[in-house]
């Protein structure tokens, strides 16, 4: 039969053997030891100052708690699934290590509340480490960005050549979204720095705990206002998980954007070798499988935040068991995120650019359409006639095999009068990219612009 449980009291027969596996969560919750341990340690340092329990024995928990945490730490200490979770795990090695006195340490205090500070200080934690990496990123973005400054490339919609761009102003795209991304972590921070000890159970407690002081102790910003929120509420892991899944979609496109332009058919750039693997059977193969695994974890943090939300979306307040469950997901997402930023930033770093082959891609496709539209606008052509004297252009180009450029000037006027010499240069792929200056734009000083604020920041 099983160990006696804490909870042991009110029961007359032991633990069913799958029971004690089933609930267990002592298999994942365990990467919760230091949060567990800064709480409870903050919480006894409390009880003593408030005299709830003499000095001297909060004094010996406390000093029992920092040796438990060295030995978790040096390995010395293992668990095993009849202590349930971290929480009766510690408070089992406590008793152990001071005897009686180690029961007083959940005086004013239920596992609800603790839980939810724990992984509450978890993505505190977890959050600050995307943070860092998010900002490196941004660096290399930043990087390539500044030494790629020039190259010209086609831009896309709908997957076809649309206009040119810098590659610069494309890279710095990116480097917009994740500046929001750090914004949604900066967020979700806040919320979840606030403390929930105190709530005990679910009512509050009768013993005269300051809550305050506790979490200042803890680096928090403040305390749960509601005891039944303060043990219900998972909002704040919903709000990672939902940054994480905002992140892991603009690393996705990322990742999807180096896959194709990594290609034979496109050739835009090649990714290192140590960033590659090869094919058990095609010699010629070099995969670029870290983006596109990057790609695919993008799935399972998507999973995650579904997982969370509807775990939470039928449960009355305040805790029940099912919470349990809100911890793997956002245990997968924190590691995941934080490997496919490592991964981000070597492959931007790594890659090496083909400025020829970009700036050979603008040459079919019309790229300079627009800019040829634009510029009978500017001769007084009605912009929607323009676009159509434009699209007959196309049309002329395409039915005889010839780019805007091939056109004699004589051709070009027998679709309007108005063209004159200076047109040649209006649809040049330079002057097309030179004159978008307007704020955001791909023009070399809205980039340059652009990229000096960055760089400040
Ligand atoms: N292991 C539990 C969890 O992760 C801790 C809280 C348990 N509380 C309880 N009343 N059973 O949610």
């Amino acid at each position: 039969m099983a160990k006696k449980k804490a909870w042991g009291g009110r029961f007359a027969d032991g633990t069913d053997r799958f029971v004690e596996e089933f609930t267990a969560s002592i298999p994942f919750d365990i990467l919760l030891y230091r949060q567990d341990i800064a709480g409870s340690i903050a919480h006894a340092r409390m009880l003593g100052r408030r005299k709830i329990l003499p000095r001297a024995e909060a004094d010996r928990i406390v000093a029992a708690l920092n040796g438990i945490l060295q030995e978790i730490e040096s390995g010395k200490l293992s668990f095993d699934l009849s202590q349930e979770d971290i929480h009766m795990a510690v408070e089992q090695r406590l008793t152990r290590k001071v005897g009686k006195i180690g029961g007083k340490l959940h005086t004013g205090r239920s596992r609800n509340d603790q839980v939810a500070l724990d992984l509450r200080l978890y993505l505190r934690g977890e959050i600050d480490g995307i943070l860092t990496l998010l900002d490196k990123v941004g660096e290399r973005i930043l990087a390539r960005a500044e030494e790629c400054y020039g190259v010209v490339m086609p831009g896309y919609t709908h997957m076809q050549r649309a206009q040119p761009v810098l590659f610069s102003h494309h890279l710095l795209a990116y480097h917009e979204m994740f500046s929001r991304d750090r914004d949604r972590f900066r967020e979700a921070r806040r919320r979840a720095n606030v403390s929930p000890l105190g709530a005990g159970a679910l009512a509050g407690t009768t013993f005269p705990l300051d809550r305050e002081s506790v979490a200042e102790e803890l680096g928090m910003d403040g305390v749960c206002e509601n005891s039944i929120d303060a043990v219900s509420d998972r909002d704040f892991a919903a709000d990672f998980l939902y940054a994480c899944a905002v992140t892991m979609m603009h690393l996705s496109r990322l990742s999807e954007e180096m896959v194709y332009w990594s290609s034979t058919e496109f050739g835009f750039l090649s990714l290192p070798d140590a960033l590659c693997t090869g094919s058990s059977i095609m010699p010629q193969k070099k995969n670029p499988d870290v983006a596109e695994l990057i790609r695919g974890k993008t799935g399972r943090a998507y999973g995650n935040l579904v997982s969370l939300l509807t775990v939470m979306k039928g449960l009355p307040l305040a805790y029940n068991r099912d919470m349990q469950e809100d911890k793997e997901p956002v245990f997968d997402s924190a590691r995941t995120v934080k490997e496919c930023l490592v991964g981000a930033a070597l492959l931007i770093e790594g890659m090496a650019v083909d400025e020829e082959r970009m700036r050979a891609a603008c040459d079919d496709g019309f790229l300079t359409a627009t800019d040829l539209a634009d510029y009978l606008a500017r001769k007084g052509v009605p912009f929607r006639k323009a676009h159509e004297i434009t699209g007959r252009i196309v049309r002329y180009c395409e039915g005889n095999g010839k780019r805007l450029k091939d056109l004699s000037l004589k051709e070009l006027r027998s679709f309007h009068p108005g063209i004159g010499e200076e047109v040649r240069d209006a649809i040049s792929l330079s002057h097309s990219v030179r004159l978008r200056n307007t704020r955001g734009g791909t023009g070399p000083e809205a980039v340059r612009r652009r990229l000096e604020e960055l760089k400040k920041r």
